[in-house]
């Protein structure tokens, strides 16, 4: 829903940014509310990605984010970061914000606490929720609660926002303030394949005939495109959208028809990633960016959402309404762990 509050831009931060996939996340969700947003900074240690990011956007990222002083960064608004699964082998041992010392997220944190931005969003793959029996998440969820935030977490899945990829990863948006943020359900219609796949592609994508074989022992192709499936048991499965795209997979973790590998730029269109999109690396770069990017749609209908909550935020207008429903049906408090503290403390404001 778009209502009018008086916000006129929205300033964010790309931390962890890969290609770019929140940054055209976040830009087509504030124009959408009618808002233009800028990036004041964004970082990323890969220079290959630093190279397709400053094609595309014409900024060049900073580096490694455990080099940058908080202090250094621009006062932001939004705080974005797609940051890497490196922390979970040790996060859920931990006991708060200092104790995260040494991980990436403890770097998102410490920026969350010298500069305050009105919100955040983190995403992840989907294994982090239940990582360590869900005390890495736990951790997470408290250390943003210490910080002031007020979370909310929920896995979404890049099917049920239009593209045909089975990418399911966890979001986690935190305000300073409450607000009525809600998740989006999705629905939107999968785009076919048939919109994604391109003509004539070159032979070099082709696997070769001993796979090709190999995949037809257990399945036979079909007039209707489909994406073949080699899980880590041996298992071939053919559908009509692609499993998620991963960076380290073997070379023919998915071979369209069972029979050639996806272009970079058939790759880059099932991340949701427009047309324009310049693609300045080799295919063996593009396959690890796309595979570590995120379903742009999906962020972009999270970011809806936040952008809303951060310019009522901004305008005041929570604090002007007297019955602010926090609870499951609007700003989802229910899966997080500090559920019954963030009530009382909204209760007695
Ligand atoms: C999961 S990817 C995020 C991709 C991004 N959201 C996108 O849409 O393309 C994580 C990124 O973190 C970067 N990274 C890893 N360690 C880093 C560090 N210490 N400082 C900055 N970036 C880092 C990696 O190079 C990788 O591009």
């Amino acid at each position: 829903m778009r209502r009018n509050y008086s916000v006129t831009t929205i300033d964010y931060i790309d931390l962890f940014c890969g290609i770019g996939g929140f940054r055209l996340a976040v830009n087509n969700a504030s124009a959408f509310h009618g808002v233009s947003s800028r990036c004041v900074f964004s970082c990323d240690v890969d220079a290959e990605c630093q190279n397709a990011y400053l094609e595309n956007f014409n900024e060049r990222p900073e580096g490694d984010i455990s080099k940058i002083e908080p202090q250094e960064i621009p006062n932001h608004d939004v705080l974005l970061a797609g940051f890497p699964c490196q922390p979970f082998s040790i996060i859920g041992k931990m006991r708060g914000f200092r104790d995260t010392r040494g991980t990436l997220f403890f770097h998102i944190a410490r920026i969350l606490e010298a500069k305050k931005p009105t919100s955040f969003v983190l995403e992840n793959v989907k294994l982090l929720s239940g990582h360590d029996k869900g005390k890495t998440l736990n951790t997470i969820l408290e250390t943003l609660n210490d910080l002031g935030y007020y979370s909310s977490y929920k896995i979404l899945n890049a099917l049920d926002f239009g593209l045909p990829q089975k990418r399911e990863r966890i979001f986690i948006v935190g305000f300073r303030k409450p607000c009525d943020f809600r998740w989006p359900t999705g629905g939107a219609r999968m785009k076919p394949l048939k919109e994604i796949l391109e003509r004539n592609v070159p032979k070099k994508y082709c696997a070769s005939d001993r796979i090709v074989k190999s995949r037809q022992k257990h399945l036979r192709p079909t007039s209707v495109p489909t994406i073949w499936h080699e899980n880590k048991a041996g298992h071939v499965s053919a559908h009509p959208y692609s499993c998620a795209l991963r960076a380290g997979a073997s070379y023919n973790y998915l071979l369209v028809n069972g029979k050639r590998r996806l272009t970079p730029r058939e790759m880059l269109r099932l991340q949701g990633f427009p047309e324009n999109y310049r693609i300045v690396c080799n295919d063996h770069q593009i396959r690890k960016q796309a595979g570590n990017s995120l379903p742009v749609p999906v962020a972009e209908a999270v970011l809806r959402n936040v952008v809303e909550c951060v310019k009522g935020i901004h305008s005041g207008v929570y604090e002007k309404q007297k019955h602010m429903s926090i609870d499951g049906q609007s700003f989802c408090f229910e899966k997080a762990v500090y559920n019954r503290n963030e009530k009382a403390k909204v209760a007695s404001r």
